[in-house]
């Protein structure tokens, strides 16, 4: 059956699950991250981190039934981001898993009883989410796809695993292909260069939230350059966008 969505959804909250910081100190951490999103129309779980069991736990704390997710998202092939798979999967069987349509996962997830849906270009899942075309790092054929979600006064939330393509890259296509008020930038940003998070500022990025492999040098480069644009993360925070 063919549905037609609408390109903005009334809300979004995101939830980071686990992260390799704590936002909430009842929470663990992991090298790796997982973003659950709910809107009025759909849950998803963004990445699945490294450690299911932590995952899980973790997910509990927050009141995040996992069972009720209608999607998954996999930004890309690496384990700190889809090494909880398996017990995700146990949650959400036969349910769509997005990943990008150069993914190695493919049989994998099959196997674990989960539907994939290879991703090339940007696709509406549901009201207001997308999930964001994949982007080719350049470098031994690793591909990125994100989630992006619109809300109906325009503003944008981008969520992002490793950015290894380049998070300005990223934001330039949910620019593109999109388009918004880019609000909030949220994920894995990769040891950024300092152009690149000069560039999110150019495009517009109001918070930009460097979690998981962001490292140090880009907290500091947007805390001294920045500080009102830098935004703090980790297991545990919530973002409400309306
Ligand atoms: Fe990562
Ligand atoms: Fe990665």
């Amino acid at each position: 059956m063919f549905v037609m969505y609408r390109s903005y959804t009334d809300w979004v909250k995101v939830i980071v699950v686990i992260d390799n910081n704590v936002y909430r100190e009842d929470l663990y951490t992991s090298w790796g991250l997982s973003i659950y999103v709910e809107t009025p129309g759909v849950r998803v779980l963004f990445d699945t981190d490294t450690d299911g069991s932590r995952l899980v736990y973790n997910a509990e704390k927050l009141g995040i039934d996992l069972s009720t997710l209608n999607a998954i998202v996999i930004s890309h092939d690496h384990y700190d981001h889809s090494g909880g798979l398996e017990a995700i999967a146990n949650f959400c069987r036969g349910r769509p898993i997005y990943v990008p349509a150069h993914s190695y996962l493919l049989d994998y997830v099959c196997n674990l009883g989960l539907t994939p849906v290879p991703v090339h270009s940007t696709t509406l899942i549901a009201d207001g989410v997308y999930v964001v075309g994949e982007l080719s790092s350049g470098a031994f054929g690793l591909y990125e796809i994100a989630l992006a979600i619109k809300v109906r006064s325009g503003k944008l939330v981008t969520l992002c695993g490793c950015s290894h393509p380049g998070i300005e890259r990223i934001v330039e296509k949910v620019l593109k292909d999109i388009g918004g008020i880019p609000v909030a930038v949220i994920g894995g940003f990769h040891s950024p260069t300092s152009y690149s998070l000069d560039k999110l500022v150019e495009l517009g990025v109001e918070k930009i939230y460097p979690l998981h492999c962001s490292g140090l040098g880009a907290v500091r480069y947007l805390s001294r350059k920045y500080p009102e644009r830098l935004g703090t993360g980790g297991s545990g925070f919530v973002l409400y966008v309306e």
